[in-house]
C-alpha cells in the first residue's frame, strides 16, 4: 500500500528515474502521486491526482539532479487531493518526506508541533514526520534527527527523507517494506563486516521490481532500522550505512543478488496483467509443485506434532486457507484451524510453543499477517510461510518457507498465486497423509488439464457469458466442501474488478436466508461436483432455478438446470484449483466490458501494508 521510490547516484536524471520506478509500483496505490527533486538549497515538488502511469516525465519540467524521492498513494488519512499527495514538506521547507504506513499518534504529535508554531496544510498523518525531523534538526545532524523523529512515531511505517541542503538520503522502516538497491556494488567493502555498502548509485523502493532494470544487488531494511546514503569522501561513489533505529548503532548488512528477471514483470502481448497472469496458470501449478521434498516433509511433521496448527491469510489467501481446512480433513483426516490474519490476535489464549502458524501470502508484506507473526514470536510459536515474494518480510521472518514460485504477480486481483497456493496446500495435505506421490500425481494431472483447457476459445466462451450478465446488480456463488471457500473467492474476484455486488455461500445455506435475494434472472454461479455431493448441490441449484435465477454451472458434467455450462475437468482433490480459473476469466471480462481497469481496481492496492 503506497509505493516509495528514491534515488541518489551518479546520474543527473533522478526525477525521471523516480517516475519510472513509481510506475512499476503503481499497483501499490494509484490515487495520486508526487516527487521531490533536490535542487541547491530547495526542492522542486511535482504532485498530481491520478495515476502515475498517465504521467509523461518528458512533458514535465524535471530538474537536472542526482537526488529525488517519489510516492504513489493509496489514501489512508485525508482525501485524494493534490495537497494530501506526497511528498510532504516541513513547514519551514527544509525537509521532504514520502511515507507508507500509518502514524497512529499523528493527532497528538500534530497538536504538540502546532503549539511550537508549525503550520499544517494537509489532512494527512504523514505531514507530522517532516515537521518532527525539522524540530529535531535544531539540536542534531540530519540522520540523528530522522532517528529521533522515528522514535516518536507509533504504528507501522516506512519513510524516506531529504534535507534541502544535503546530498543525503535517509530511510527508516518499522513494519512497511523498504528495499535498498545498490548499483555497481563494490563487494570489496563487505557490508557484512563494515555495516556499509558502496555503489555508484542507490535506490530505495517498496518492492524490488521497481529498480530491477538497474540492479539486482539488494539489501533488505529490517524493522527498526534505518539507512543513510551519502557521497563517499573521495567523491566518486556513494556509501550506504545501516543503523539500529533505537540505539543508533551500526548494523551489519548483507547485500544479496536476487534472481528475479525484470522482463517477467511485463505485460507482453496481453492487454492486461490480470489476463496474462490468468493464462500463466498453464505453467504455474507445475512450478508450485516443484517443492523441496525435505522441506515439505518437515512441515508435514510440524503439522502432525503441533498442538494445534493455525493457517492464516487475508482476502484471497484467507480463502485458500479455508479451502485447505476441507482438503486436510478429506485427504489427511486432520483438523487445522483457519483464521483471517486480522483475527489471529483473538486466539492468543490458545498459543503455546507447541502451536504452529502457517501463513499464506502472495506479497509476504501483508500487515495483518505480520502482526500475527509478532504475536506468534512472542508466544514462541513456530512459523511456516507459504509466500510468493522471496525476500519479503514474511519470508524472512518464517522458520520454514514453502515458496509459491508463481513469479511476479502485478494485477491487484490475485489469480496465479491463488491457484499455486492451493496446489501447495493440497500437496501438503497429501504429505501429512503420507501420500506425497499420490498428491503429485493428482496435481500434475490437474496442471496438464489446465494447460489444455485454458485457451483463447475458453476465454471467448467466458466473455460471451460476461456479455449476458454485465448489467446485473448482484450475483451469487455457491459451492460445497472446498468449493465453498472457492465460492467466497469467486465473489471477491467478481467484486474487486467488476464492481458488481457478488456474494459466496455454502450451497446448503441459501435456503436459510439468502434465497430471498433471488429475483428473475439473478445469476447464480454454482460449483457442481461430478460425483460426491453433486446431487446435494443440484438440489440447491434447483431451488434457485424455481425462483427465476439464471444458473451458471461450473462442472465437469452438464445438467438440464444450467442456463450456461462452464466445463471444467474432473480432477479429484484439485477441483478447487480448476474451478476458480473460469471465474477469474469471467471477472476479467466483466471488468473490461464495464470499462474498469482490471489491473488497478478502484479503492484497492496490491500489497496491504496497513492494519
Ligand atoms: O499478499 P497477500 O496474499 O498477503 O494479500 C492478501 C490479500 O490482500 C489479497 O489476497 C487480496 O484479497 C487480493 N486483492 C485478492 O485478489
Amino acid at each position: 500500500m503506497c509505493g516509495i521510490f528514491a534515488y541518489l547516484g551518479d546520474k543527473k536524471t533522478a526525477g525521471k528515474l523516480v517516475v519510472e520506478g513509481l510506475k512499476k509500483l503503481e499497483y501499490r496505490g494509484y490515487d495520486s502521486f508526487g516527487i521531490a527533486e533536490k535542487l541547491p538549497n530547495k526542492f522542486q515538488i511535482i504532485k498530481k491526482v491520478g495515476k502515475i502511469s498517465d504521467f509523461d516525465p518528458n512533458k514535465a519540467k524535471l530538474a537536472s539532479t542526482n537526488l529525488a524521492i517519489g510516492h504513489t498513494r493509496w489514501a489512508t488519512h485525508g482525501g485524494v487531493t493534490k495537497l494530501n499527495a506526497h511528498p510532504h514538506l516541513s513547514s519551514n521547507g527544509k525537509i521532504a518526506v514520502v511515507h507508507n504506513g500509518i502514524v497512529e499518534n499523528h493527532d497528538a504529535l500534530r497538536k504538540a508541533l502546532q503549539k511550537k508554531g508549525v503550520k499544517f496544510i494537509s489532512q494527512t498523518d504523514t505531514e507530522v514526520i517532516p515537521n518532527l525531523i525539522a524540530a529535531e534538526l535544531e539540536k542534531n545532524d540530519f540522520p540523528t534527527a530522522v532517528r529521533k523523529a522515528a522514535k516518536k512515531i507509533k504504528g507501522r511505517y516506512s519513510f524516506v527523507a531529504l534535507k534541502h541542503d544535503e546530498e543525503t538520503l535517509v530511510a527508516a522502516r518499522n513494519g512497511s517494506p523498504l528495499i535498498v538497491g545498490v548499483e555497481k556494488f563494490y563487494p570489496k567493502n563487505d557490508g557484512e563486516r563494515h555495516g556499509k555498502a558502496d555503489g555508484s548509485a542507490f535506490f530505495i523502493a517498496s518492492d524490488v521490481p521497481a529498480f530491477l532494470a538497474y540492479t539486482s544487488d539488494v539489501s533488505y531494511l529490517d524493522d527498526e532500522q534505518m539507512v543513510v546514503i551519502t557521497r563517499s569522501p573521495l567523491g566518486d561513489h556513494f556509501h550506504g550505512r545501516f543503523f539500529n533505529l533505537n540505539t543508533g548503532e551500526a548494523v551489519p548488512k548483507r547485500i544479496v543478488s536476487i534472481e528475479l528477471a525484470a522482463g517477467k514483470a511485463e505485460k507482453g502481448s496481453f492487454e492486461h496483467f490480470m489476463l496474462k497472469e490468468i493464462f500463466e496458470q498453464k505453467e504455474t501449478i507445475a512450478k508450485a509443485l516443484n517443492q523441496d521434498e525435505k522441506q515439505l516433509k518437515l512441515v508435514a511433521q510440524m503439522i502432525k506434532k503441533a498442538y494445534g496448527s493455525f493457517f492464516i491469510g487475508c482476502g484471497t489467501a484467507g480463502k485458500v486457507c479455508a479451502a485447505a481446512e476441507y482438503l486436510f480433513a478429506s485427504i489427511a483426516k486432520k483438523h487445522i484451524n483457519v483464521i483471517f490474519g486480522s483475527e489471529f490476535d483473538t486466539q492468543e489464549a490458545f498459543l503455546t510453543p507447541k502451536t504452529l502458524l502457517v501463513a499464506v501470502s502472495q506479497s509476504g508484506e501483508t500487515a495483518d499477517v505480520l502482526e500475527a507473526y509478532k504475536i506468534a514470536k512472542k508466544k514462541k510459536v513456530k512459523t511456516v510461510g507459504v509466500v510468493n515474494v522471496a525476500g519479503s518480510s514474511i519470508a524472512r521472518s518464517s522458520d520454514v518457507i514453502l515458496p509459491v514460485n508463481a513469479g511476479v504477480e502485478k494485477a491487484v486481483a490475485s489469480t496465479k498465486a491463488t491457484t499455486a497456493q492451493l496446489a501447495i496446500l493440497t500437496l501438503l495435505a497429501y504429505t501429512v497423509a503420507g501420500k506425497l506421490e499420490e498428491g503429485k500425481r493428482v496435481l500434475a494431472e490437474a496442471a496438464s488439464q489446465i494447460n489444455d483447457f485454458l485457451n483463447p476459445r475458453y476465454s471467448a466462451h467466458l466473455k460471451t457469458i460476461a456479455e449476458k450478465i454485465k448489467n446485473v446488480e448482484s450475483m451469487y456463488v455457491i459451492g460445497k466442501g472446498a468449493d465453498f471457500p472457492m465460492a467466497l473467492e469467486a465473489a471477491i474476484k467478481l467484486q474487486e474488478v467488476s464492481y458488481i455486488h457478488a456474494e459466496g455461500f455454502a450451497a446448503g445455506e441459501l435456503k436459510h436466508g439468502p434465497l430471498a435475494l433471488i429475483e428473475k434472472n439473478t445469476p447464480l454461479i454454482a460449483f457442481v461436483p461430478a460425483e460426491r455431493f453433486r446431487h446435494d448441490v443440484l438440489s440447491n441449484v434447483a431451488e434457485v432455478k424455481a425462483r427465476g435465477g439464471m444458473i451458471i454451472g461450473v462442472s465437469p458434467k452438464n445438467d438440464a438446470l444450467f442456463d450456461e455450462w462452464i466445463r471444467v475437468p474432473n480432477v479429484d482433490t484439485a477441483q478447487p484449483i480448476v474451478n476458480i480459473i473460469p471465474i477469474q476469466l469471467l471477472a476479467y471480462h466483466l471488468a473490461v466490458l464495464r470499462k474498469n481497469n482490471p489491473d488497478l481496481p478502484r479503492n484497492l492496492a496490491k500489497s496491504v501494508t496497513v492494519k
